[in-house]
């Protein structure tokens, strides 16, 4: 069975996230979203927070072969752990490349473990989660461009709020 991990902060998920995990749902037999607990980092939302707005996107867009969770340390120990070969990202530009590379080569290096990019559908190329937050800070509408469990949380957590 080919387990493939697709990593992150999904702080939060945005349609962009999802269009890259349900493709590579139609290319592995299972693929775990794998989203990192960064103490250092300040998050919008918990990791349970995340875990079950990426759970609730998965149910609805019906991915049966998709399942979520958290991992600390190094993502090549969790792949191994997991026993999943690849890893899948998302690539949006050119920009997105020398940094992913970088991880890739290091992955590879450290222990074998592959990484798969599929290319970003376009309609989503410009999204990222640090620009969804910042657009709901200042009373943008979202909803057209993340789950409605997440325009619902950064509603109630960041609209109107432009002093965080
Ligand atoms: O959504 P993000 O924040 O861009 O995801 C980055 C992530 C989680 C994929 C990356 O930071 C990661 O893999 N972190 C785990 C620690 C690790 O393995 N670091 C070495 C990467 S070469």
């Amino acid at each position: 069975m080919s387990t493939a991990v697709c990593p992150g902060s999904f702080d939060p998920v945005t349609n962009g996230h999802l269009d890259i995990v349900s493709r590579a749902a139609t290319v592995y037999d299972q693929v775990i979203v794998a989203i990192l607990v960064n103490p250092a980092k300040s998050v919008v939302f918990s990791v349970d927070e995340r875990i079950a707005m990426l759970e609730a996107a998965a149910a609805r867009l019906q991915l049966g072969n998709v399942a979520v969770l958290s991992f600390e340390g190094l993502l090549v120990d969790f792949c191994r752990e997991q026993d999943a070969r690849v890893i899948v990202k998302g690539l949006r530009a050119a920009t997105d490349f020398d940094y992913e590379l970088a991880m890739a080569q290091m992955n590879s290096t450290l222990s074998g473990v592959e990484t798969a990019f599929l290319a970003t559908s376009p309609q989503w190329s410009f999204l990222s989660s640090s620009l969804i937050k910042e657009v709901v800070r200042f009373g943008g509408d979202v909803s057209s461009l993340v789950p409605p469990e997440v325009a619902d949380g950064l509603q109630q957590r960041l609209a109107h709020r432009a002093d965080h």
